[in-house]
């Protein structure tokens, strides 16, 4: 159903704790099953991607995987966010209020939905965020996990809420958070986009911290967090939102004129690509049109001419389509002058959207 407890087994099988990095930090995407009533955004078999951080227990960890999801979705476009987050505090607190909350859904619990009857036998917690009984008068006068935290618990609480201010990270704390999955611990969190992008299955990545998971699994006494992305659900909110879901792969599409120019131009590409740039040329032999046709279907941002001039003259014609200007370059200089180029508008574009609020 997730990857979570997959990365904690890979973890402990090849003893990854004994490496010295702390903390350590892995990621996955995959497919995930669940046995579950499909619905708009909500379906049987969707993918993940995850980020795991073994090791730490401060609450540095939290804030920063915190804030590199929210910095993720704003790359994207999707700045736009609120960020859920609440404490469940640890094993002993969580045991804790699971008791006390049982004791007070007792009398209530006849009249509530079948699977709020079947929660208070596996996990009480669960029935907090029911739907169906959202309104159900138990529910809301429910004591809340926040209510069970111990001084410490609540310490781990206050200084992830301070450096999510401090990181300038928009969040809500919402005390009725308890998350589908029982291995939490601590910090809980959810990151939701609105519903006019998503509908009410709006939650688009979820988390938190799991201190006695790797233990439980055998592993030694480890304290984690993570998250994970729902795939399906951030393709959707960015179709609605406008945005491109097929980023311009290409960096640079070599058209060519001539088989020598062809050599030349396969030569390029493993020059350019070791210095980290994508590239493509012509495979089928086009025409000069076709090719520029091609470069266009993959959004390529320059095209690089090569013909029997500019080998005899070991220069390139570079068009940057961005800007619509052309530059003659020489051989040698084309992967600096290409990454150079890169750069600055990369940092162009950071100034643009720092620039306006509706990104931030
Ligand atoms: P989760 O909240 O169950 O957490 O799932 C994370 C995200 O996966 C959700 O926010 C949602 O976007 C997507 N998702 C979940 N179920 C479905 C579904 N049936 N159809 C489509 N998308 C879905 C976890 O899975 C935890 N492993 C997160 C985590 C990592 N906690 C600690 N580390």
């Amino acid at each position: 159903p997730e990857g979570t407890a997959g990365v904690v087994r890979a973890y402990i099988e090849n003893k990854l704790h004994a490496d010295p990095v702390v903390p350590q930090k892995y990621f996955y995407v995959g497919s995930m099953f669940r046995y579950e009533r499909p619905q708009k955004g909500r379906f049987r078999e969707f993918m993940q991607f995850g980020a795991e951080v073994f090791g730490s227990a401060r609450p540095e960890a939290d804030a920063d995987l915190i804030a590199y999801a929210v910095t993720f979705l704003k790359s994207l476009g999707l700045g736009d966010v609120v960020v859920e987050v609440n404490s469940l505090g640890d094993e002993a607190s969580k045991e804790a209020y699971q008791t006390t909350l049982k004791a007070h859904l007792k009398a209530h619990i006849t009249t509530m939905c079948a699977d709020c009857r079947r929660r208070y036998e596996t996990n009480a917690l669960r029935i907090l965020d029911c739907k169906v009984d959202a309104d159900h008068v138990a529910i809301k006068e429910a004591p809340k996990p926040l209510d069970a935290l111990t001084r410490e618990d609540r310490e781990h609480f206050e200084t992830l809420q301070r450096y999510l201010s401090g990181q300038q990270i928009p969040y809500t704390i919402n005390p009725a958070l308890v998350r589908g999955l029982d291995y939490y611990t601590h910090t809980v969190f959810e990151i939701k986009v609105s519903e006019a992008l998503l509908g009410s299955q709006n939650a688009i990545c979820g988390g938190g911290r799991y201190n006695g998971l790797v233990a439980s699994l055998g592993g030694p006494d480890t304290p984690a967090v993570g998250f994970s992305f729902g795939i399906e659900r951030l393709i959707v909110a960015m179709k609605a939102a406008g945005i491109p879901v097929k980023a311009p792969y290409t960096h640079a599409f070599l058209v060519v004129l001539g088989d020598e120019a062809r050599a030349e131009a396969l030569a390029l590409m493993q020059r350019l690509r070791l210095d980290g740039l994508t590239c493509n040329t012509d495979f089928v032999d086009k025409a000069i049109k076709g090719q520029f046709k091609q470069a266009d279907h993959q959004g390529a941002r320059f095209t690089l001419i090569i013909g029997p001039e500019e080998i005899e003259r070991r220069t390139v014609n570079i068009n940057d389509r961005e800007t619509a200007t052309s530059t003659t370059v020489a051989f040698d200089a084309v992967p600096e002058f290409l990454k150079d180029k890169i750069k600055t508008n990369h940092r162009r574009k950071k100034e643009a959207h720092h620039g306006d609020p509706s990104q931030q």
